[in-house]
């Protein structure tokens, strides 16, 4: 009866009704965290994780509907056979333009009871692929390129939680307080974490590693990027200049080191940091491919590229470039002129903005610097104003309103602006404030 009484409860949430699409994501999660409620051994910490599986790539299990083909759908000590029943899951990409370029997966709970009666309850709903599901609870979320990893609308980016670039000034203190604001930010609905292999002289990524040590149940509710290809003078030998650096044996040793620091088995997307002068493209490709291979690395994709370089690059991939991480922001517009975000739209790329709050000299309370930067901050006063918002938000809503489905990687470290920031992606803002700020920012008008 109390088996009963949870399906119906699971399928009335879920719509009750084959096919229907619940419309918001917390609706899901509570299907998810029911289904697993009642799905989950008493005594283990096993939990329903549709991506990990035969999921991987979303094409694959297109209309397929089996129990075979998803093992990762049935915990062999599950209650449910001991029971009599047999619980699996089947999943097919469905289209839905209203969830963006990726699939939605319909996930399907089959069960036999002793007397071979067969039952099926199923319902379709947004399983995002990967572990940032759990977490996406209070922020909107969407797809990276045309990749299966689905993240919150805001990124939060780890450059700054080391407090320094200097390793040798992290203890304890420092160590504990990075920490908290990782749990800040995953609490305020952050799935994305942003790093690169130089960040703090290393120490982001360590302290990030030293978070998951302790909170190993956090890793599945987050998408994790990383970067390589900056080396700093006298690294690793004395005499040797600031460079940067795309050869294969870079790439493979950074991203392996990276791993090691982060204490993760595979990094969810790699990105190449700034653009190598003496960049090859067939030996970064092979540098990728042999990543992805070994499981390394699920996804890949480039930051400050100029769109040529990104084409080039492409060209010898064999598999989506998915992101390109550049400066934009409302005081800096190249990327909107200079073809950059073009790129993105046309080939269905994920642009993220770092440095979004320019460093926080448009955030709230920043002071104007000269004439054209007190016309920016008091056109994004007004805004905020109309929104009931902030200043730093209504930077962050017009960043988030560009059809390229730019991705904000906030850098704060101050837990207060970390939550308050998760916020700007409620704002949806109408085409004449956006304008107006463009105008504001510009200093001058359109043509
Ligand atoms: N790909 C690249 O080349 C590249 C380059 C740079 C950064 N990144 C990534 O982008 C992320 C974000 O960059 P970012 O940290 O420069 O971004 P940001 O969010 O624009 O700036 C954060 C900085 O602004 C300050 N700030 C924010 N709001 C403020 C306010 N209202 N008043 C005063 N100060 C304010 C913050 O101080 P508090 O900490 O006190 O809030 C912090 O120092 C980095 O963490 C990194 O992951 C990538």
């Amino acid at each position: 009866m109390r088996l009963l009484g949870i399906f119906c409860q699971i399928f009335r949430e879920a719509g009750g009704v084959k096919g229907r699409v619940p419309n918001d994501f917390q609706r899901t999660n509570r299907i998810k965290r029911k289904a697993m409620a009642w799905w989950k051994p008493s005594n283990q910490s096993w939990q329903l994780h549709p991506g990990s599986g035969t999921m991987d790539v979303p094409d694959e299990g297109r209309g397929a509907s089996s129990i075979a083909r998803t093992p990762t759908h049935r915990h062999p000590a599950s209650p449910i056979k001991n029971s009599g029943m047999e619980l699996g899951g089947s999943s097919c990409p469905s289209k839905n333009p209203k969830r963006g370029a990726g699939p939605i997966w319909s996930l399907s709970v089959i069960f036999k009871k002793a007397s071979n009666e067969t039952g099926r309850i199923r319902w379709k709903m947004a399983i995002p692929f990967g572990p940032a599901h759990d977490m996406c609870r209070s922020m909107k979320t969407q797809l990276i390129g045309q990749s299966p990893l689905r993240v919150g609308r805001l990124g939060y980016g780890c450059m700054r939680i080391s407090g320094s670039w200097d390793r040798t000034k992290v203890d304890s203190e420092v160590t504990r307080r990075a920490i908290g604001l990782i749990e800040v930010a995953l609490e305020a609905g952050y799935t994305l974490f942003d790093h690169a292999d130089i960040y703090g002289d290393t120490a982001c990524e360590s302290i990030f590693g030293e978070a998951l040590r302790l909170h190993p149940s956090w890793r599945e509710q987050m998408i994790i990027v990383t970067k390589c290809g900056i080396r700093f003078e006298d690294e690793p030998m004395p005499g040797q200049p600031h460079r940067y650096d795309f050869s294969c044996e870079h790439i493979l040793a950074s991203a392996h080191e990276s791993l090691g620091r982060l204490k993760i088995e595979t990094i969810d997307l790699l990105l190449l940091h700034r653009p190598d002068f003496l960049a090859d493209p067939d030996e970064i490709s092979r540098a990728f491919v042999e990543l992805r291979a070994v499981g390394k690395v699920r996804e890949f994709g480039v930051s400050n590229f100029r769109p040529s370089l990104f084409s080039a690059v492409q060209s010898a991939v064999p598999f989506p470039l998915i992101a390109n991480q550049v400066e934009v922001h409302v005081q800096r517009l190249d990327c909107f002129t200079d073809g950059t975000l073009d790129q993105c739209l046309e080939r269905h790329i994920t642009p993220m903005s770092w440095s979004p709050v320019a460093g926080g000299r448009v955030g709230t309370g920043a002071e104007a610097k000269d004439e054209r930067h007190r016309t920016l901050l008091d056109a994004l006063d007004v805004a905020a104003a109309k929104f009931s918002t902030d200043r730093t938000n209504v930077v962050l809503a017009w960043l988030l309103r560009h059809p390229s489905g730019i991705i904000p990687i906030v850098g704060s470290a101050n837990p207060e602006r970390i939550k308050s920031a998760a916020r700007a992606a409620e704002i949806e803002m109408d085409r004449d404030t956006w304008y107006h700020i463009l105008r504001a920012a510009r200093g001058e008008k359109l043509p």
